[in-house]
């Protein structure tokens, strides 16, 4: 199945900050790192006419709604209803049927079959009707907390739908992580972001290694030379880490390519920082297990010797994983190998 291009997310709730909202604003950030266009429509607050104007344009259209009644909301059910009145619809069905791909992303009170069959049901014979190839459904069951909705199991639910509804294969994903109420977004996206981070990120690492301050330019950027070495290596990975939502910190994966060149580690994990105010909450750990999940072969890692703090974070997450690793002593640093099986 090819990739597709271009994805229409249609929001079919009037809570912007609600559970189905959630769901969109995850989806596209998985989108977003996959590097796939998507826009999403807010159906309460667009005109139909537009939206309806605008959807022929995509090869994928995914419409999130909470169930209501047993069946969509109202502005997603009048959706529905304009497009089978449409003929433009009809006649594309006739001629060149099964084009578009269309899914539907639904949160639901009641337990998950008894709650969402009756629209799924409904939904696909629509998808029939106008033309629409119909991909399935992705459902999340709203248990009155509203923090369901990010964590690990709902975001895999929906890396899973996105991927499969847009053709994305699981090793494109390798470096995809996401975990109980985090996610990363790709920094490319968010060089601004990712610049400041990486500021202050260096501006820490400076109280251990003396040379980094040395590095400052005049207008206080440390290493700028090193931003662009991540924005433009394809092996380079870098990312900003999101907190249920809110900009927490950086990671930087590498994955040397192995055809071109004989290295000492599989992959390696080259920054991790989170800012103060999201510490002690198991983010890098949660961040690095995941990844040890996708990823198996020799991980390598570094940490400064006098940043006590991040040795003897990476002693205990490395421990406390069961596998083999080894430590070499360098000038300044501790270099692990660890092989993550
Ligand atoms: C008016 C109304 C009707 C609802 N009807 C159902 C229903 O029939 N079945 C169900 O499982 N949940 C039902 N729910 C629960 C919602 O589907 C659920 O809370 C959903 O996650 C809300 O999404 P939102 O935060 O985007 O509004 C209903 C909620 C409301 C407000």
């Amino acid at each position: 199945m090819n990739k597709c291009k271009n994805v229409c997310i249609l929001l079919g709730s009037q809570d912007l900050e609600g559970n189905t909202a959630a769901m969109c604003k995850n989806a596209a950030a998985f989108l977003e790192n996959m590097k796939i266009k998507y826009k999403i429509y807010d159906l309460y607050n667009e005109e139909m006419d537009y939206v309806l104007f605008e959807i022929v344009r995509y090869d994928v259209v995914i419409i999130a709604t909470p169930i209501h009644s047993f069946y969509c909301s109202d502005a997603v059910k009048e959706f529905m209803d304009i497009v089978f009145e449409d003929e433009r619809f009809l006649s594309d069905a006739e001629e060149d049927s099964a084009q578009v791909k269309c899914g539907i992303m639904v949160s639901h009170g009641y337990d998950e079959a008894y709650a969402a069959e009756p629209f799924e049901t409904g939904f696909s014979r629509w998808c029939e009707h106008v033309g629409l190839d119909y991909y399935g459904s992705l459902s999340i069951r709203d248990t009155g907390d509203k923090e369901v909705f990010s964590r690990a199991d709902s975001l895999k639910k929906i890396e899973m739908f996105v991927s499969g509804i847009c053709g994305i294969s699981d090793e494109k994903t390798e470096w995809y992580i996401s975990g109980e109420n985090f996610y990363l977004t790709d920094a490319c996206e968010n060089k601004k972001t990712f610049d400041r981070l990486f500021n202050l990120y260096m501006y820490e690492l400076s109280a251990y290694a003396e040379w980094m301050g040395e590095c400052m330019t005049d207008d206080a950027v440390f290493i700028p030379d090193k931003l662009s070495e991540y924005y433009e290596m394809e092996e380079k990975k870098p990312f900003i880490i999101k907190y249920k939502g809110r900009t927490a910190g950086l990671v930087v994966f590498l994955f040397p390519d192995r055809k071109k060149e004989h290295d000492e580690a599989d992959f390696y994990i080259e920054e991790i920082f989170i800012l103060r105010a999201y510490r002690k909450k198991h983010i890098a750990a949660g961040i690095i297990r995941e990844l040890w999940k996708k990823n198996h072969g020799i991980c390598a890692v570094c940490a400064l010797k006098k940043n006590e703090v991040s040795v003897k974070f990476w002693d205990k997450i490395i421990e406390n994983s069961g596998y083999e690793y080894t430590v070499e002593e360098e000038e300044d640093i501790f270099f692990y190998r660890i092989n993550v099986k």
